[in-house]
């Protein structure tokens, strides 16, 4: 099964981000990892579509957007137009999530939903097949640098389930308290790709920790 490694930028050095991109650019990482926060679905405010915006001028690597905003529906082209390949909302967030998930796609984005810990996996059951990605949320969304929760493991494995009975083609990807000590498993229990910011972003040398973080366990 592909690994695929998403570095978060949430945990990059924003006086210097260019060069955090370029390192990411030149690394094995697949996808660039945007964390929106509104102050009000979470309780932080992060960046929005100006830094979306100027990621993606420098970024040759997809960006994976992760919304963790409020009515995430009024904002959907414009993340397009900023640069947005995957574009992730919150199951909690959207009264009409079916509807979402078409116009994310008719925008030509692939659609992707998260689920906070609390959620479970079978209120996807019936959208299952019309997502591109599922995000598991392995921490309460809001901050970086969190420890993972180990109930993620059995959630996963109720996700990879869904997928499998239903047919559908959703990666999985999971998101908090990612490191080296439970990328393994997390990719052996089924996870396609690692959402992952500061055990990149704090490491000595982020491209050798990407390279680590996909090979590791084979
Ligand atoms: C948390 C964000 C995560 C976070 C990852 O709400 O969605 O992407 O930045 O953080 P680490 O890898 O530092 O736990
Ligand atoms: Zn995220």
């Amino acid at each position: 099964m592909t690994r695929y490694i998403a570095p978060s930028i949430l945990a990059a050095d924003f006086a210097n981000l260019q060069k955090e991109i370029e390192i990411i650019n030149a690394s094995k990482a697949d996808f660039i990892h945007c964390d929106i926060m509104d102050g009000v679905y979470v309780p932080n405010i992060s960046f929005g579509l100006p830094v979306v915006e100027a990621v993606k001028r420098h970024a040759q690597k997809p960006l994976d957007v992760h919304l963790m905003i409020v009515e995430p529906e009024r904002y959907l082209k414009k993340f397009r137009d900023a640069g947005a390949f995957y574009l992730t909302v919150h199951q909690e967030t959207c009264m009409h999530l079916h509807s979402t998930v078409t116009e994310i796609k008719k925008l030509g984005m692939k659609a992707g939903v998260s689920l906070n810990p609390h959620t479970p996996v079978n209120t996807l059951e019936e959208i299952i097949n019309d997502v591109d990605m599922v995000l598991i949320m392995t921490v309460n969304p809001g901050f970086g640098g969190q420890e993972f929760i180990p109930r993620s493991y059995e959630k996963i494995r109720k996700l990879k389930a869904l997928i499998e009975s239903s047919g559908s083609h959703a990666l999985i990807e999971v998101d908090g308290g990612v490191d080296l000590t439970n990328a393994g498993t997390l990719f052996e229990t089924g996870v396609n790709v690692l959402v992952t910011g500061t055990t990149i972003f704090e490491s000595e040398n982020p491209a050798e920790t990407i390279r680590q973080l996909k090979n590791t366990g084979r």
